[in-house]
């Protein structure tokens, strides 16, 4: 995708002011941005790498108001009026998509088609009768309750058919969004790395190359937020969720979106490619991150899954993971950051769902920047508590405590000579844990293991290469540089 930004010290050398500076250039930041353009308020994006270099170049881009959490859960953990209220939103938020990508004329592959939910063999058949009924409820009356998803060779089974979902090209759609704001006045930076964000009265966002950009409001809509060091990382989770793209023959797999009730669950869906083939994208294998060992086996297990169910794939040219933040309950936080100034906004705990609530804080951050009321603002508050989801806060926060344990435990390897080119692990030096990798040239690279955000001790990714940290999910490259926070920085070298 082509960069629609400059850095911003190429334009500044010292100081411009905007009425909103948004941090991210993925769905959150861009469709935050687009809205407030089209209200007539002046934006500077500010992005660290490029536009969609996130998580948002990394979805699948299912456009859904079937939501992963599931409707059942929806309204155990936010009441029936939530439920409706969730409903109607990502209802909203694929209207939205759908408008913009009219109004802007993006050409990003945008259709509408149906979602099934199916259980498969051996999970609980009644689960879909639930859904279908918690579906209802929550005012999407159109789901029903059909024989078996329309999979030619593949019995699902009974599924739900969730209609008027949606896809798209993510990046395409990014790249029409950034012109557009750019046509409306507004500014993107990119390769612009914040080190600073603060609030109130004097708002501003210092940046790594000097320049700082005072604002009325600041928003942050990273994948997670930085600037909040504890509050929100008590009441979300990290995950790795893995896919796999597909040449199937063209037409062979109907296009539509597929889910299955396991945990973790499957979820396909097909891509136009050339006229020859599609590409049918799979995705699963979540889990928490910096929790697993054997991350090497996650694409092949999801290879097999695929190829059992889709015998008519060829081959498997394309593979790649991603992150998502997954709220105790189910739903992101957008809103004002708990603690902080009232005028510094937060978009994150994409809970799977990352697309339409990207949009969705579009819409509502808006609304809280100009006064207006918006009927969502309490369901997406980032400082909601409830006692409904007391059980799944105490399991996080029982989890990441159980993760400092490793800060006393033995190192994974006694001698650096176990370390093959292009690998790493975790030895134990006196008092100290010590992340060591081993280029492909054979050269040792030793940096502290504790991770500068809160202390956990960090894992090596086999699959990816990285350091990995179990708390609250900050990635680092093998070198150490910080590829996703919450950490601000890297890896300290080892002393
Ligand atoms: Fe919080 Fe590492 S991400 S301690």
């Amino acid at each position: 995708m082509r960069a629609a930004g400059r850095p911003l010290s190429s334009l500044l050398e010292s100081t411009t002011h905007a009425d909103v500076c948004v941090i991210g250039a993925g769905i959150a930041g861009l469709s935050v941005a687009y809205q407030l353009c089209r209200a007539g308020r002046s934006v500077i994006v500010l992005e660290a790498h490029e536009i969609g270099s996130g998580e948002t170049g990394r979805t699948t881009a299912h456009l859904v108001n079937a939501l992963d959490e599931r409707y059942c859960e929806i309204a155990r953990l936010h009441g029936e009026h939530g439920a409706r209220l969730a409903a109607s939103s990502h209802t909203r938020a694929i209207e939205e998509i759908e408008s913009i990508v009219n109004r802007e004329r993006i050409d990003c592959e945008f259709e509408r088609l149906p979602g099934y939910l199916f259980a498969p063999a051996g999970d609980d058949p009644g689960i879909l009768n639930r859904e279908l009924e918690a579906a209802h409820q929550a005012g999407l009356v159109e789901v029903e309750l059909i024989p078996r998803a329309p999979l030619v060779g593949f019995e699902t089974g009974p599924c739900l058919r969730f209609p008027n979902q949606g896809q798209f090209h993510p990046f395409k759609y990014l790249s029409g969004l950034a012109t557009a704001i750019q046509g409306m006045g507004g500014i993107i930076h990119t390769n612009t790395h914040v080190t600073r964000i603060g609030g109130g009265a004097h708002a501003r966002v210092e940046t790594s190359g000097g320049p700082v950009v005072p604002a009325k409001f600041v928003v942050v809509a990273t994948n997670t937020p930085a600037n909040d060091l504890i509050t929100i990382h008590t009441k979300q989770a990290a995950y790795r969720s893995y896919v796999i793209g597909a040449h199937i023959p063209k037409g062979s797999v109907t296009r539509a979106l597929y889910w299955d009730t396991l945990d973790p669950f499957h979820y396909v869906r097909v891509q136009a490619e050339t006229d020859a083939h599609d590409v049918l994208i799979v995705g699963g294998e979540d889990h928490r991150t910096g929790q697993a060992d054997e991350t090497g086996e996650r694409f092949s297990s999801l290879a097999a899954w695929a190829l059992e169910r889709f015998p008519m794939i060829d081959y498997v040219p394309y593979r790649w993971s991603g992150q998502v933040m997954q709220s105790i309950d189910g739903l992101a936080f957008i809103g004002r950051n708990p603690g902080d100034e009232p005028n510094v906004l937060i978009v994150t705990g994409d809970s799977g769902n990352g697309m339409t609530h990207g949009t969705i804080a579009g819409l509502l951050l808006t609304d809280l920047i100009l006064g207006k009321t918006n009927p969502w603002t309490s369901l997406y508050d980032p400082a909601r508590i409830s006692l409904r989801s007391a059980g799944r806060f105490l399991a996080l926060t029982a989890n990441t405590a159980a993760q400092y344990a490793d800060l006393i435990t033995p190192g994974e390897i006694d001698s650096t000579d176990q370390i093959h080119p292009d690998a790493g692990a975790i030895l134990r030096r006196g008092l100290s844990k010590v992340a060591v990798y081993r280029d492909k040239k054979g050269c040792l690279n030793e940096f502290s293991a504790v991770c500068p955000h809160l202390g956990c001790v960090v894992n090596w990714n086999i699959t990816e290469k990285t350091w990995d940290c179990p708390c609250h999910g900050s990635r680092f490259e093998a070198m150490g540089g910080v590829i996703s926070g919450p950490a601000e920085s890297g890896l300290k070298s080892a002393q």
